[in-house]
């Protein structure tokens, strides 16, 4: 490539593709889902029948979702093998590190044809979703020294993924609280991870090498990582009082303010005001837990502080930041809140890969080089 050429860094504003999965409308704070606006799916949609609707193109009927339920419990136990591998992990391993090992893992249980490829369908794109919450679930308990509590079939998914971490079936509220979440995380049209994603799956690599891809690339706390090191600020501010030094301090330093800030977005992320109503509804309901306080002061004082270092750049809070006082209210522990994430995400994954896949070409896009001209090769005897 010719010098003076534009760099895109970043793709900020560069369409690589199209879909008919999701739509971020970044002006006006809009997110659809195959057309659905997620202000409608939060309150009136479950999980189940969003990822239905993701990978099969429409809402399910009753006798669809019954089904496509019954598929998924179906689907939740891991392979034994899995679960002693965890088992023989170091407690102290990053979540993320072993959902992504794990989740590579169970490529090594199902079927190869002669080319080594896995099946890449809707049904391999449900075993995925089924099992990553039980991966989630069951590290949880192995890593504080408890034994995986197996899936209940006749549990909805939220459910199901609370109970195995306790071993009781969450109340209403924390079940809707933690279904509302996966509903509003399921997809985000060309995020990193998602591209990631597809990328991988443009090389006719399957679903789960391109599943494995795509966790990797949510890890970073410019993507899913936020909402963790958002749970590290409120853990760090302490009280509601607190979080306004907190901003002049972070800012002082040259730290982003977690949670806040988008790429698309230039108004609030429309997640932010759901995942808000769940955070104060779950404070409420915990005695007055102190999470969602602080949350709500640490967003008024960044979203002040912030508008006046950057006027030019509207800086809002996104989804991972009332995440946090969510996920530390239903006692998940922080490091844990990226695999949360991915929980939700994997509806999106799986269906932007097979979308990749059904109409395909191999994403390979073009750097400018900026090295030294050709020249002379070295020898090893010549060098300095
Ligand atoms: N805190 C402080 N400053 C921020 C900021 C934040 N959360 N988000 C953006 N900015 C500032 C940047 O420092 C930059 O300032 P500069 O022009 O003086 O260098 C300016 O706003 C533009 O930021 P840029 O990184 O170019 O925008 P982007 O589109 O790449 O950023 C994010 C999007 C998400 C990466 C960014 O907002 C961010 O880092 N947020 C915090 C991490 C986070 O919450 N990630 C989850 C996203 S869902």
């Amino acid at each position: 490539m010719s010098t003076g050429t534009v760099v895109d860094r970043g793709l900020e504003g560069v369409v690589v593709g199209s879909t008919v999965l999701s739509n971020v409308e970044g002006q006006v704070g809009r997110l659809t889902y195959r057309g659905y606006d997620i202000d409608d799916l939060a309150p009136n949609a479950t999980f189940e029948e969003v990822a239905h609707l993701l990978l099969y193109g429409h809402l399910p009927n009753a006798t669809e979702l019954k089904a496509f339920k019954a598929e998924l419990a179906a689907r939740r136990s891991l392979p034994a093998p899995l679960i002693t591998a965890m088992q023989a992990v170091p407690k102290t391993a990053w979540p993320m590190d072993v959902i992504r090992t794990v989740t590579s893992g169970l490529a090594l249980f199902v079927p190869v044809n002669s080319h080594g490829e896995h099946v890449s369908d809707v049904h391999s794109a449900i075993e995925l979703i089924a099992k990553m919450t039980t991966i989630l679930a069951s590290w949880d308990r192995i890593r504080r020294g408890l034994e995986p509590i197996e899936p209940r079939t006749d549990l909805s998914h939220a459910a199901n993924f609370l109970y195995m971490r306790t071993g009781k079936v969450p109340s209403e509220i924390e079940e809707d609280a933690i279904d509302t979440y996966l509903v509003l995380l399921a997809d985000h049209s060309y995020n990193a991870s998602t591209f990631s994603a597809r990328v991988t799956a443009s090389t006719r690599a399957d679903i789960y090498a391109s599943v494995t891809s795509a966790l990797a690339t949510l890890t970073g706390d410019l993507h899913g990582g936020a909402a963790s090191a958002t749970y590290t600020n409120l853990v760090a501010i302490g009280s509601p009082d607190k979080a306004e030094k907190f901003v002049h301090d972070e800012i002082a330093k040259g730290n982003r303010i977690m949670g806040m800030g988008h790429r698309e977005y230039r108004v609030r992320d429309p997640r932010a005001k759901h995942l808000e109503a769940i955070a104060q509804a779950l404070s409420k309901h915990m005695g007055n837990s102190k999470w969602y306080p602080i949350a709500r002061e640490l967003e008024n004082h960044s979203q002040r502080i912030l508008a006046a270092e950057h006027p030019d750049r509207k800086i809002y809070a996104n989804v991972d930041f009332y995440t946090a006082p969510v996920l530390a209210d239903l006692g998940i522990p922080g490091d844990e809140f990226t695999g949360v994430f991915a929980c939700g995400r994997i509806a999106g994954w799986t269906a932007h890969i097979l979308e990749q896949l059904a109409d395909n070409r191999l994403i390979r896009p073009q750097a400018s080089y900026s090295g030294p001209p050709p020249g002379p090769f070295v020898p090893i005897g010549s060098r300095k």
